[in-house]
């Protein structure tokens, strides 16, 4: 990571995915300007994050074409350069929030579900490629969970979103390889505790089904770090347009011994 330069979004509090790749980064050599949405910023946490990483906060709705525009012009001006990296670690749906099951969406919350946790994927790779503002070889981040693929009953407009997450990363992914050599991925995480994670109803049981299931154990908030970090760094330029699933082997588990255990005396 050293001398690579990039914008690390969705940093809330120190569960966060994104408060571990930038700490991460931070020690190996990385420099980033941290980006969250306003609300987020009044928290607080997120500037101690800043001054441990030696950095600045700029704030952005990720919803914004404006704010995005503004984060990359500043973010330039204070880094010197283009950037290397961009991690898209940001998700919110109001129907979890408000406990609105999958046949009774309201569909405006439903299109800012939608929005601000997959469509915003596309805003900052759009807004990047019209300012010219990724370096050649770059490599940009979401995060995605395997609801995209199976059905998780709770996860509701949130797996849509999920899903269409992954189709951006392939349709960018193809589009940014052609122009600039620019790599595009999702890492599909286990579940993690953290805000947005403990939102979805059902929360502790399909994280303790997940790490009864995998062989590995369910995959932390560092081990996420930890990969987010090998995906910006020069070892894996060829890899593009990926869901690449980081769940302690969960994804490929038909089922596991703790699990068959469980139901032994039913
Ligand atoms: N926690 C899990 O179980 C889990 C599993 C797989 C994938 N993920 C994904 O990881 C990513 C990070 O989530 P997390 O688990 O670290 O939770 P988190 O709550 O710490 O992070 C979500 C972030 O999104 C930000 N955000 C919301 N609306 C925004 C907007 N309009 N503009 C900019 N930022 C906005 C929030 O302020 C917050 O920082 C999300 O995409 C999430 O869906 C989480």
């Amino acid at each position: 990571m050293k001398g690579k330069l990039g914008i690390i979004t969705g940093a809330l509090d120190e569960n966060s995915i994104a408060w571990k790749a930038a700490l991460k980064a931070h020690e190996q050599g990385g420099r980033f300007v941290l980006t969250n949405a306003p609300i987020a910023m009044r928290m607080g946490a997120i500037k101690e994050l800043a001054e441990q990483c030696n950095t600045i906060v700029i704030p952005a709705d990720a919803t914004s074409l404006e704010d995005i525009e503004k984060l990359y012009i500043e973010a330039r001006e204070y880094l010197g350069g283009n950037f290397d990296f961009l991690l898209h670690s940001i998700g919110m749906s109001p129907n979890i929030r408000k406990g609105r099951s999958y046949g009774d969406l309201n569909y405006e919350w439903a299109a800012k579900s939608y929005d601000v946790s997959s469509v915003s994927f596309h805003k900052m790779m759009q807004v990047a490629e019209k300012m010219d503002a990724m370096n050649e070889w770059g490599s940009i981040l979401g995060l995605s969970y395997i609801a995209a693929q199976r059905v998780y009953p709770f996860y509701t407009d949130m797996a849509d979103a999920k899903a269409l997450l992954e189709s951006i990363a392939r349709g960018y992914g193809y589009r940014y390889g052609k122009l600039k050599k620019v790599r595009v991925n999702t890492i599909s995480q286990s579940p993690t505790k953290t805000t947005a994670g403990t939102g979805i109803g059902g929360f502790d049981t399909f994280y303790n089904f997940a790490d009864s299931m995998s062989p590995l154990g369910n995959a932390s908030a560092e081990a996420c770090a930890d990969y987010i970090i090998t995906m910006f760094s020069d070892l894996t330029r060829m890899v593009t347009m990926q869901n690449l699933f980081h769940d302690g082997g969960y994804s490929n588990t038909g089922i596991s011994e703790d699990i068959m255990n469980k139901f032994m005396d039913l």
